[in-house]
C-alpha cells in the first residue's frame, strides 16, 4: 500500500447525504503549489491513499525500478526456503517479507567451478543481469549476491505467473512479433557463451517478450559460438559493438574471470565476421534487422 501527502485547496463545504458536511477539495498541487498553499489559510494538508501504480503490461516489472528490486533481493527477510523441485542445479525458492515489490526469489548456491562437464557459478547469474542492464535488453531478471544461512549465492527475482517454452510444448512461439526477442536471445547467448539455453530457461511473457533465466553455465572461456549467426537485432547489435573491454571489466569484473571477458570479445569478433559475411551476401536489411 502506498501513501502520499497531498496538499489540497479547500474550495467549499457542501452537505452530502448521510454526512453533516464534507470538505470539498479539488486540486492536488505540485510541490511548489503545495508549498504556496501551505502558507494560505484556505489550505489543508491531509494524508490520502495514492492510487496504485498503473499495472505494467510487461513481464519485466523491474525495468525503471532496478534499485528498489535489488534492495529487496538484498534486504528482504527470508520467511521460508523450499526446493523448486526441478532443475539439475537444485535451485531453491525463498519467500520474502514484505511481499512487495515482489514475493520471492530464486536462491542458487553454486560455487564457481566445473561440475558434470559444465562450468557452473552463481556469479554468472549476476553477470548476466549486469550485462543485460549494460546492453539495455530488459530480459534478465534482477540478480544480486547474498549470504543466507552462511551460504553465499545468487538471489534472483522470481517472475510470477509465467510459463517456460518447455511448459508450453517445447517449441519457440511463432510469428513475426517474436522475432526481435529470439534474435536478442541468440546474440546474447553467443556473447556470453551460454551452452544452456534449453526450453526450460526461456519464460514466455506477453507477445514479443521473453524473460531469460538460468545463466549459471555461461561466461565460459571457450571461444566457440553456441548459436549459428543468421540475423541480429539492429539496436542490440549496435550497443554490443560499442561496448569496450573497460566496460566489461567494470561491470562484470566481480563476477567473471578476465579470461572469460577475453573470450566474450573474441566471440563478438566471430559474430561480427559472420554478420559482415552475411551482409555481403544478402544485403544489410536482411541481416541487421530494424524492428
Ligand atoms: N527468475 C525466475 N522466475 C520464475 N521462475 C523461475 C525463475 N528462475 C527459475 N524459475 C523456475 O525454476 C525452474 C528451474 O530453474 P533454473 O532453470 O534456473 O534451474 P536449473 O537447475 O539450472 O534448471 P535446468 O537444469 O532445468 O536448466 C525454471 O525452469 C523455472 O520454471
Ligand atoms: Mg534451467
Amino acid at each position: 500500500m502506498r501513501w502520499a501527502v497531498l496538499s489540497l485547496t479547500v474550495v467549499g463545504v457542501i452537505p452530502l447525504p448521510g454526512l453533516v458536511a464534507r470538505t470539498v477539495v479539488v486540486a492536488a498541487l505540485g510541490a511548489s503549489g503545495a508549498a504556496q498553499a501551505a502558507q494560505r489559510s484556505d489550505a489543508t494538508t491531509i494524508i490520502v491513499q495514492a492510487p496504485p501504480p498503473a499495472a505494467s503490461t510487461s513481464a519485466a516489472s523491474w525495468v525503471g525500478r532496478t534499485g528498489e528490486m535489488e534492495a529487496h533481493l538484498k534486504n528482504g527477510e527470508i520467511v521460508s526456503i523450499q526446493d523448486i523441485g526441478t532443475g539439475v542445479t537444485h535451485p531453491r525458492r525463498a519467500h520474502l517479507k514484505p511481499t512487495f515489490p515482489f514475493e520471492s526469489l530464486v536462491w542458487k548456491v553454486l560455487p564457481p567451478g566445473r561440475k558434470s562437464g559444465y562450468w557452473e557459478s552463481y556469479k554468472s547469474e549476476i553477470a548476466a543481469y549486469e550485462l543485460d542492464k549494460l546492453l539495455g535488453m530488459n530480459m534478465v531478471p534482477p540478480s544480486i549476491e547474498r549470504t543466507i544461512n552462511g551460504e553465499t549465492g545468487a538471489a534472483i527475482m522470481w517472475i510470477p505467473a509465467l510459463r517456460s517454452v518447455k511448459q508450453t510444448g517445447g517449441n519457440l512461439p511463432q510469428g513475426v512479433v517474436w522475432g526481435p526477442a529470439i534474435r536478442k536471445m541468440l546474440t546474447f547467448d553467443n556473447f556470453i557463451g551460454n551452452p544452456d539455453r534449453n526450453a526450460g530457461n526461456i519464460l514466455i511473457g506477453p507477445p514479443g517478450e521473453f524473460i531469460l533465466i538460468d545463466h549459471s553455465r555461461a561466461f565460459i572461456k571457450d571461444k566457440d559460438l553456441p548459436n549459428k549467426v543468421e540475423r541480429v537485432d539492429a539496436v542490440l547489435w549496435e550497443k554490443l559493438q560499442a561496448v569496450t573491454r573497460e566496460d566489461l571489466v567494470r561491470v562484470l569484473g566481480p563476477w567473471t574471470e578476465t579470461d572469460a571477458i577475453d573470450a566474450m570479445l573474441e566471440r563478438r569478433q566471430r559474430m561480427a565476421a559472420a554478420v559482415d559475411k552475411l551482409v555481403a551476401k544478402k544485403g544489410r536489411a536482411l541481416v541487421v534487422i530494424n524492428q
